[in-house]
């Protein structure tokens, strides 16, 4: 099938300020500005097949938000090619733009003196959509991301979780064929969360949308990924399906326990012991080889449990370990 994305040994350079160490060095700097080049992103190819739901991680600095504004032709590249529905962003942005939908965690591009409708009403006059079309994307959006209790809300008070729902129908009024998130569900509550991930799964499923997300958190990953691209130092270090690649760079989950009161025998064979703080007891697990729900149904048949939790490794710290560069 044709490539809805296709990305050629990518580089993007960023110019910077050398810093000189000391009150002598700062002098130095503002009195004689020395550069330096540094590659956010160095050599990046990938193919992306329509429908998809790709996951883009790695640490902060891997170069995933500057791929994103290269792809969506925020940014130009300083060497390689990109193709978006076949087309270059570089040297037709407009055309692009029409089959692209992009959502920046941290920004927002409603208005906020306008209440979230009136926003929605001026970009579709600046996306030039007709009059139908917007409407029967509205009731589908609205319906979905639940935005009718909040539509007539000026989006200077709307939560965080609320303006991203508004952000993502915003990026998604032209009916793009191809939607980049860059960290959609960061600081968000539970039920934003599950309401943009519920969002993106039909998206994707009833309109075909091609999805490409980055993302700190292992549940978007694990919910909706069906391949990952794991970028480290401005390059590609891992591509392929979800499922193996978690089980590579996250194989273990955390279980803490509290006991109600002290107790002998604490093993389990398909869990180790890693800590233990009176009456706090951590469990390191696979979830390939034990399921959390299991493990606590076993555990607490045996062991006086007052409180317990599940803890999701970081995405981050798990990538940054796997693949230590200097
Ligand atoms: N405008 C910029 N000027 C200089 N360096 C930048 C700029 N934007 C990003 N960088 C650098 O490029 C690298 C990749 O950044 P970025 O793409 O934002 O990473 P990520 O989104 O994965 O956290 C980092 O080292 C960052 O410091
Ligand atoms: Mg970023």
């Amino acid at each position: 099938m044709e490539a809805v994305i296709e990305v050629h040994d990518l580089v993007k350079e960023y110019t910077i300020a050398k810093k000189g160490s000391g009150l002598r060095g700062a002098l130095k700097g503002l009195l004689f500005p020395e550069k330096k080049t540094v590659r956010g992103v160095d050599g990046i190819s990938f193919s992306i097949a329509p429908g998809e739901i790709v996951g883009y991680i790695g640490p902060n600095g891997a170069g995933k938000s500057t791929t994103i504004k290269m792809l969506t032709g925020i940014l130009h590249p300083t060497s390689g090619s990109i193709k978006v529905c076949g087309i270059s962003p570089q040297a037709d942005r407009k055309s692009v733009v029409r089959k692209l939908g992009v959502v920046f965690g941290q920004r927002t591009q409603l208005y906020w003196d306008l209440r979230l409708g009136e926003s929605f009403e001026l970009l579709r006059r600046i996306y030039q959509v007709d009059k139908t079309s917007f409407e029967e994307n509205m009731s589908i959006l609205s319906d979905v991301l639940k935005l009718e209790e909040f539509i007539h809300t000026p989006v200077r008070q709307l939560s965080l979780g609320q303006r991203m729902r508004g952000d993502i129908a915003a990026a998604m009024l032209h009916s793009p064929s191809v939607l980049f998130l860059d960290e959609p569900t960061i600081g968000l509550d539970a039920d934003a969360k599950h309401a943009i991930r519920h969002f993106i799964k039909e998206i994707n499923r009833k309109r075909g949308v091609t999805v490409i997300l980055t993302t700190h958190d292992l549940d978007d990953v694990e919910q909706l990924c069906t391949r990952l691209v794991v970028v480290n130092h401005g390059k590609v270090v891992e591509d392929g399906p979800m499922a193996s690649l978690i089980r590579k760079l996250a194989p273990h989950r955390l279980l803490v326990v509290e006991l109600q009161q002290p107790f002998d025998d604490l093993e389990h064979p398909a869990a180790e012991i890693i800590k233990q703080d009176g009456l706090k007891v951590w469990y390191q697990f696979e979830k390939s080889r034990i399921s959390a729900a299991q493990l606590i149904s076993e555990l607490s048949q045996k062991l006086p449990i007052q409180d317990l939790s599940v803890k999701e490794p970081d995405i981050e710290d798990a990538i940054r370990e796997v693949y230590k560069m200097t």
